[in-house]
């Protein structure tokens, strides 16, 4: 029996099995909008048999992008445009997760193919945000520390885009809280230097992302998970860390937060990151251990064995996927007939089925 392959319950919701498509930014929209990319890049994953499909970062603000070509979701027209590719997924029996974001200092870049340079304002750009004025790189301009208003306003515009995420009919809202964006620069030490109650000691560092998810979990209808994703390291002596995580995840648990999607790194971009074969599964293991909450994993994940060794040995509660499922979005339907799992074929594939 293939524990990969098995159902997921959280909540009321129930996952098909423990294989999720983790958030990818495509960098293929205009104005926020999701176009017919999105359609099929979203839905061919859903046909290829993950449980949850979650797109990518998707700014709560247009300053919230990391490039232009981001989506968005602060206009009632983002939210419409989405609604048919949620649909869609849930026709072929995926459930629909939606990333939130607010990309502070590491906003107003350009694509990966222009080489994700700095835009400034007169070029596309815009002025960023953070909790402090600490420029990403000397190519990038100093964001603006955020005040009290511009904290209030961050809170109401992720709460807004929650809205419109469930109105367009998402079953799991992540929050981002990861890879040295806004929320992961709060928690930081070493982007976040503010003196007032939202720097300082962890439980400062932690107050905004904390009482955006637990404002979050208590919006989102009960029956339906709420996630987040951080960075468990900055791989940086002096910075966040593993220990720091843990307390995280349990203040996570405690607000009633349904998942944490275990990923690092991101923050300080010369870090040294050991990248190899699982090299973040050691994450998900040990907050699920330690506070006793579920977990992603996520990173080099690429073998239908490895991935069911994870689930099996109770490192995670499921596995994300992303460059794999570039390659391969069938990799489900694929990796279950390699590990002896019985899987649904979309009906119109079934002639394929081996
Ligand atoms: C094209 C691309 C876009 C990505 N965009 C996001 C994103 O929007 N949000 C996020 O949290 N991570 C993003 N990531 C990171 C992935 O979700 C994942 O954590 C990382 O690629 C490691 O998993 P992998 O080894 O399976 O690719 C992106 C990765 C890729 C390759």
């Amino acid at each position: 029996m293939s524990r990969l392959f098995s159902p997921l319950k959280l909540r009321e919701t129930v996952f098909r099995n423990r294989i999720f498509v983790s958030p990818m930014c495509q960098y293929s929209a205009i104005d926020g909008m999701p176009n017919a990319w999105h359609m099929v890049h979203l839905g061919s994953r859903a046909v290829g048999g993950a449980a949850l499909v979650i797109v990518e970062a998707t700014g709560v603000c247009p300053e919230g992008r990391i490039t232009p070509a981001c989506l968005g979701l602060w206009s009632d027209a983002q939210r419409d445009a989405l609604k048919p590719i949620v649909d869609f997924m849930h026709q072929h029996g995926a459930l629909a997760g939606i990333q939130i974001a607010h990309a502070g200092r590491k906003a107003s870049c350009d694509t990966p193919w222009n080489h994700s340079r700095h835009l400034a304002p007169d070029k596309g750009g815009w002025q960023t945000v953070a909790p402090s004025a600490l420029a990403l790189t000397p190519d990038h301009a100093p964001p603006v520390a955020l005040d009290r208003q511009g904290i209030e306003d961050i809170f109401s515009m992720f709460m807004a885009a929650a809205q419109r995420a469930l109105d367009a009919g998402f079953d799991v809202i992540e929050l981002h809280c990861a890879h040295g964006y806004l929320l992961n620069s709060f928690l930081s030490p070493l982007t976040n230097h503010r003196d007032d109650e939202y720097g300082g000691s962890l439980e400062n560092r932690c107050r905004l992302p904390l009482r955006i998810a637990k404002a979050l979990r208590e919006f989102w209808p009960q029956d339906k998970p709420v996630f987040v994703r951080i960075s468990a390291t900055d791989w940086v002596e002096g910075g966040w860390d593993l220990a720091q995580s843990v307390q995280l995840a349990q203040w996570l648990k405690e607000i009633g937060v349904d998942l944490i999607d275990c990923s690092s790194g991101g923050l300080i971009l010369e870090a040294k990151i050991p990248f190899g074969p699982g090299y973040q599964t050691g994450f998900a293991a040990a907050i699920r251990a330690e506070a006793g909450i579920a977990t992603g994993a996520v990173g080099m994940i690429t073998a239908p064995a490895q991935a069911e060794h994870i689930i099996a040995t109770g490192q995670a509660d499921a596995v994300l996927l992303a460059r794999e499922l570039l390659r391969d979005p069938y990799w489900p339907l694929h990796a279950a007939r390699e590990l002896q799992a019985e899987i649904d074929w979309p009906l119109q594939y079934v002639r394929a089925k081996l």
